[in-house]
């Protein structure tokens, strides 16, 4: 069976390539720019500005379409919280809507349910690799006149209705961090096809300089060393990648397709192994998408087996960890404590956080079991596969 190197000979080179030009300012956004570029094609996007990590992303895509102090953000509760911590960035109030219990995705239906004078934006999370109904969605964005942020850390290529994932929103927001499909370590990416959101992106990301643009991340040497140079239009934040992350993240673009292609693999081997049991369903994928398989989400459909129960199971006859198991957002500490760093004030007051706004998720957020798809050795896979089998045999 397939096996490839997660990090190869590319990633490599262009490390290289970028120590060998040592450092000075004048180098600099010369690999962050050939990743840019690579990446805009690779997505089919007009432009592409890149980040520090896949928060910061989310944070200035809600400052460039215009979300401030007073305004709502609308967010799923089932995803991991950076997605709302980008709106606490903002200063904005995050509303949470509910999900569909099989495929996981915050529902047009709910998001209207949340819609507000107030209301801003959406920000929509293509959920372990699987876009969310963005038709419905977007119809419901344009009646209502709201921006549409895709949080597509963990959908890199996945397709809804023939569309790549990542083009269909106002901006698409993408993550490089470790467990992510492509990966610089740490890392982040918008891309849109807006140039005004485009500009404003690049500013706010690079400190407000006057200088930046579309396609140009750094202020030039006669600007700099000029006294009289009016640098910062704008307040901004410091959130560009380093050019040798940029290398990394480049030579990762260019095998996207290869990274992509061994996650839906070991998908493929864990979907085949389980079908038809009556102890786990996984995520419903319908047929006009294409599931990149950031991890292979299941739910527990037995009621008389616990998830500890199963997941430890799983561990004893062989099987991985579980790859990401997040309580829902407003049920976090952070959220229950109002621990928001003195921000808790900006909230506003109109909105709730108490336990029962979001049904469906708080039903489904403890059955999720999402087993890892990133084996780069698909032998691995069908042994992890056979585990599973195994645990769902042992509880049959
Ligand atoms: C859905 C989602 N959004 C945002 C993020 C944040 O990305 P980063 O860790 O690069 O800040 C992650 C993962 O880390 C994620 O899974």
């Amino acid at each position: 069976m397939k096996s490839i190197n997660r990090v190869g000979e590319k990633e490599i080179e262009y490390v290289k390539e970028v120590l060998s030009w040592g450092f000075r300012a004048s180098a600099g956004y010369r690999m962050t720019k050939r990743l840019e570029e690579a990446f805009c094609e690779k997505f089919g996007s007009k432009y592409a500005v890149t980040f520090c990590n896949g928060t910061a992303t989310l944070h200035i895509a809600l400052e460039a379409v215009g979300v401030g102090l007073g305004d709502e953000v609308i967010v799923p509760p089932l995803t991991m919280s950076a997605t709302t911590f980008g709106v606490l960035h903002a200063n904005a109030t995050p509303v949470f809507a509910d999900v569909d219990p099989d495929t996981f995705q915050i529902t047009a239906e709910a998001i209207e349910k949340c819609i507000t004078p107030r209301t801003k934006a959406i920000i929509v999370v293509s959920l372990y690799g699987l876009a969310p109904d963005f038709d419905k969605i977007m119809a419901v964005a344009k009646k209502h006149n709201l921006a549409v942020i895709e949080d597509d850390a963990q959908c890199f290529l996945g397709k809804y209705k023939g569309r790549t994932v990542g083009t269909i929103g106002d901006i698409a927001s993408f993550s490089f961090q470790a467990s992510k499909h492509m990966t610089s370590s740490e890392g982040g990416m918008l891309i849109t096809d807006n140039e005004e959101l485009a500009k404003k992106i690049r500013c706010y990301s690079c400190l407000g300089y006057a200088g930046v643009g579309t396609n140009k991340g750094k202020i030039s040497k006669t600007d700099i060393q000029d006294p009289e140079y009016n640098r910062h239009v704008s307040m901004g934040w410091n959130y560009r990648l380093s050019e040798v992350a940029s290398a990394v993240a480049l030579a990762q673009t260019e095998r996207l397709e290869e990274l992509v292609e061994i996650r839906q693999q070991s998908a493929k081997i864990f979907d085949d192994a389980i079908k038809g049991n009556t102890i786990i369903a996984p995520q419903k994928t319908g047929e006009d998408y294409v599931n990149a398989y950031w991890a292979y989400a299941t739910k527990l459909i037995d009621d008389s087996i616990t998830w500890k129960q199963f997941r430890d199971k799983y561990l004893e006859l062989g099987g991985d960890g579980i790859y990401s198991a997040w309580k829902l957002t407003y049920q976090e500490p952070f959220f229950k404590n109002m621990a928001m760093l003195h921000r808790e004030g900006l909230l506003n007051k109109t909105v709730s956080y108490e336990d029962g706004i979001c049904p469906v998720a708080e039903a489904l957020q403890p059955k999720i079991l999402a087993f890892k798809s990133n084996y780069y050795d698909l032998n691995v896979a069908a042994a992890k596969a056979e585990a599973l089998v195994k645990t769902i045999n042992y509880f049959k």
